[in-house]
C-alpha cells in the first residue's frame, strides 16, 4: 500500500474576490504501515491536506497516487481509493444519519454489495475494536449515547470499510479527558495489531508524542518539517514560532538539565522521563 502526494497546491474559490491558497506544493511519501501525526496551527491546511488523500477533494495542480495510480484522474479510482484510504471527519459524529448504530456503520459495507453475512461480521469487528459491544449497542439509536460513544460509532463506521490506511482529522476534539484517553487506547490497539496506517491530525502534542513514529508539521498551506518525534521536538523553537509547543515532557527535561541534573534532554514521553529519572536516582544521581 503506497500513498504519494506530488506537488499538490489547492486554491478555494479559485477565481473569485474569496480565493485561499490553502495547499501549496505538497510533497508526502507514505510506502509502509507507520502511525504519522499532522500537526499544525489553525486554518494551515491539516483537515484540506487529508481530504486530498482519498480523493474527497481535487488539488488545483499536482498528482495523488494510490498504489501507483493517479486518483485525480477518474471517479472510479477515486471510489476504489475511499475504499483503501478511509476518513473519519473532524467532528464525525454530525455525520451519523441512521436510525440505529448497525445500519450507520453498516452503510458502507452495504454498498459494496457484500452479502448480509458479511456486513454483520465487519460491523461487529468494527464495533468491538473501538470498544462497543455489539449486542448492547448495535439496535440503539446513534443519538441516544454520548459524544465520546458516537464518535467511536463514526470511527467504526470507516473501520468496516477494511481500509489499509485511516486518517482521523482531530478525533479527540471537546472530548473529555476519560473520552479522549478511550478513544486514543483504541486506536494504538487497532494500529498495534492491525497492520494499517494511522494518519492522526492532532492539535495535542502529548498525544502525538505518545503514539506517532512520524510528524508532518504543517504551516500556512506548506510542510515545514516531516521528520521523526525526536528531531521535531528537539526544534521546540521553531514550533513555537507557529504557534505550537513541544510536548510539556521536554521542557521539563530541559529544565532539570539546566538544573544540573544529569538526564537526556531530548527525552518528550512521560514514559521515557519515567525510565530516565529511574536510572538517575539508581545512580544516586539525585542531591536536592
Ligand atoms: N470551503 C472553503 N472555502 C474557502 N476557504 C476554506 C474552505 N475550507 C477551508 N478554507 C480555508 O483554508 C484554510 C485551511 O483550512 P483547513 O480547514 O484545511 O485548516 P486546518 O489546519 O484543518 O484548521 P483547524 O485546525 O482549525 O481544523 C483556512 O484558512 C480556511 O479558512
Ligand atoms: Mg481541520
Amino acid at each position: 500500500m503506497s500513498l504519494k502526494l506530488l506537488h499538490v497546491s489547492h486554491i478555494y474559490a479559485k477565481d473569485t474576490p474569496f480565493e485561499f491558497a490553502a495547499l501549496k506544493d505538497i510533497n508526502i511519501s507514505i510506502d509502509k504501515t507507520e502511525f504519522i501525526a499532522i500537526i499544525g496551527h489553525t486554518g494551515s491546511g491539516k483537515s484540506t491536506l487529508v481530504q486530498h488523500m482519498n480523493g474527497l477533494l481535487l488539488p488545483t495542480s499536482g498528482t495523488v497516487f494510490i498504489d501507483d495510480v493517479d486518483i485525480t484522474q477518474n471517479k472510479t479510482d477515486r471510489f476504489n481509493a475511499r475504499r483503501k484510504v478511509g476518513l473519519v471527519f473532524q467532528y464525525a459524529e454530525h455525520q451519523l444519519f441512521e436510525e440505529t448504530i448497525f445500519k450507520d456503520i453498516a452503510f458502507g459495507p452495504k454498498n459494496l454489495k457484500l452479502t448480509n453475512e458479511e456486513i454483520e461480521m465487519r460491523v461487529s469487528e468494527a464495533m468491538e475494536l473501538v470498544g462497543l459491544n455489539y449486542e448492547e449497542y448495535k439496535d440503539r439509536s446513534p443519538f441516544d449515547i454520548s459524544g465520546g460513544q458516537m464518535r467511536r460509532v463514526a470511527i467504526a463506521g470507516v473501520l468496516s470499510m477494511k481500509p489499509d490506511i485511516i486518517i482521523l482529522d482531530e478525533p479527540t476534539a471537546g472530548l473529555d479527558p476519560l473520552g479522549k484517553k478511550e478513544i486514543l487506547n483504541s486506536i494504538y490497539q487497532l494500529y498495534k495489531t492491525h497492520n494499517i496506517t494511522v494518519i492522526l491530525v492532532s492539535h495535542n502534542m502529548e498525544e502525538v508524542a505518545q503514539m506517532a513514529e512520524r510528524i508532518i508539521v504543517m504551516r500556512q498551506g506548506g510542510i515545514i518539517m516531516d521528520a521523526a518525534p525526536a528531531k521535531v521536538f528537539s526544534q521546540a523553537e521553531k514550533l513555537e514560532e507557529i504557534g505550537l509547543r513541544a510536548p510539556d515532557i521536554s521542557y521539563l527535561m530541559k529544565e532539570l538539565k539546566k538544573h544540573g541534573l544529569d538526564v537526556d534532554d531530548k527525552i518528550f514521553t512521560l514514559y521515557g522521563a519515567n525510565e530516565e529519572l529511574l536510572k538517575l536516582y539508581k545512580r544516586g544521581g539525585i542531591n536536592v
